[in-house]
């Protein structure tokens, strides 16, 4: 019979690597809820028109990488993208809001984008995403980038940069974007690269940061998004400045961050590191104040950001699977039971370890012991089998060997 293999960019986590991501699963958990954040766990699959109407038609997500299909009664659902589209229609199916109350919540989980399989960018792959309802200050965006901050450094990734933006908002947003439409229309469109020659139309701020140099030199003098900023939202970003400065984070600022989402509104940011290869967007986010309504909510505004755990995994070193205290070896075969019941006892007391369930020789099982890295093997041969002894070998090198009772 031939074998069934995995679909392209999809992976399988065995122990050594998902230990990593129940590490920053845990550790996400653990600084979240210091923040007030409770877990929040929204379905896979949604409604297409969920993705359509908030990360947005002209999206390359949407246009490009959406795994969509009919199901059996022929409605049109997608397996989502992203987590904050599911969130919002979440907090507003379940009327969460009430004036004045903040919401927190924190999501993780796979995410699906077809896109081209490469190191660090997968078709299925997994986010750490947070999420704040109802707070329109930028103390809200300072303390999110703070405590993205405190994630990061607590999985033990202190040397990553923060590029930040401000994209405006619905007031100074159409200035900007005449300011850029007459930008276009002065350059010779026909050599920007094609996703772009379709975004000046569809989307033209993303051409802003296409990587292609061509593209990049021919909008090299392209006005600044942060240069058509209105009061309110100049404010409002310098303010979000001041804070992490003051707490201490480094940031750059990058005038071409816009993101490939169009939810976003006034801050964004990008988290990146130089190490992973070309995918080096480590987490995302920003602020989505207009969502919550264009989904049929209230007026409610939320921030948030997303981490990419294949590219965080990426960069974490060391090992993450629990260490083992003890093996048990067996190697006359009639001690199989005293020798489970040995361990199970050890494990009641807190120490981790295996057993041998098959005897096997005495050289064979040290050398798995070995293996584990235990810091004690416990022997049942055939000796200890007729003295109701068991043998305790230190494996510290040099480690002293005795025998104990079984009663003991
Ligand atoms: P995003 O920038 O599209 O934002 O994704 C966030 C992170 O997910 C990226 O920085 C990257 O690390 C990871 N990522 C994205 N696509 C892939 C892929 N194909 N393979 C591996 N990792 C990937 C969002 O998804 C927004 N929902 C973030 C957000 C939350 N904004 C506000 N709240």
């Amino acid at each position: 019979m031939s074998k069934i293999q995995k679909i392209k960019g999809v992976a399988d986590l065995y122990p050594e690597e998902s230990a990593r991501y129940a590490f920053m699963e845990a550790t996400a958990r653990k600084v979240f809820g210091e923040y007030g954040y409770g877990e929040l766990r929204t379905p896979i699959l949604e409604k297409t028109e969920l993705f359509c109407r908030s990360i947005g038609e002209e999206t390359d997500v949407v246009q490009k990488e959406m795994y969509t299909f009919p199901d059996r009664k022929g409605r049109s659902l997608t397996m989502r993208p992203e987590a904050t589209a599911g969130v919002v229609r979440s907090y507003v199916e379940n009327k969460i809001y009430q004036p004045g109350k903040v919401s927190k919540y924190f999501t993780t989980g796979p995410m699906f984008r077809y896109e081209r399989p490469q190191a660090g960018r997968m078709r299925q792959f997994h986010q750490i995403n947070a999420e704040v309802f109802g707070a329109s200050e930028p103390h809200a965006d300072a303390e999110v980038l703070l405590m993205l901050s405190t994630f990061l450094s607590e999985i033990g990734l202190e040397k990553l940069s923060i590029e930040l933006n401000s994209l405006g908002c619905p007031e100074c947003r159409p200035v900007y974007r005449k300011a850029l439409d007459d930008f276009f229309s002065s350059i010779d469109k026909e050599q920007l690269c094609d996703d772009c020659n379709r975004r000046v139309d569809t989307n033209p701020l993303r051409v802003l940061d296409c990587k292609v140099p061509k593209c990049k030199e021919l909008t090299k003098d392209a006005p600044s998004i942060p240069d058509h900023l209105c009061d309110e939202c100049r404010d409002h970003f310098d303010v979000v400045l001041d804070i992490i400065k003051k707490a201490g984070l480094s940031y750059t600022l990058n005038p071409r961050l816009v993101r490939g989402l169009d939810y976003y509104q006034r801050t964004t940011f990008e988290v990146t590191s130089g190490d992973i290869g070309s995918q080096t967007a480590v987490a995302g986010g920003g602020r989505y104040d207009g969502l919550v309504s264009s989904l049929g909510g209230a007026k409610v505004p939320g921030i948030g950001f997303a981490c990419g755990m294949e590219r965080l995994a990426m960069l974490l070193e060391g090992e993450y699977e629990r260490k083992m205290d003890f093996y048990v070896a067996l190697v006359d075969e009639r001690c199989a039971s005293d020798a489970l019941l040995f361990a199970e006892n050890l494990r009641r007391q807190g120490q981790c370890g295996e057993v041998g369930f098959a005897a096997k020789s005495m050289k064979a099982q040290l050398r798995h012991a070995n293996k584990l890295g235990v810091s004690k093997c416990y022997i049942f041969g055939t000796e200890e089998f007729e003295n109701r002894t068991v043998t305790v070998k230190d494996m510290a090198e040099g480690g002293e060997q005795k025998t104990i009772s079984l009663q003991d």
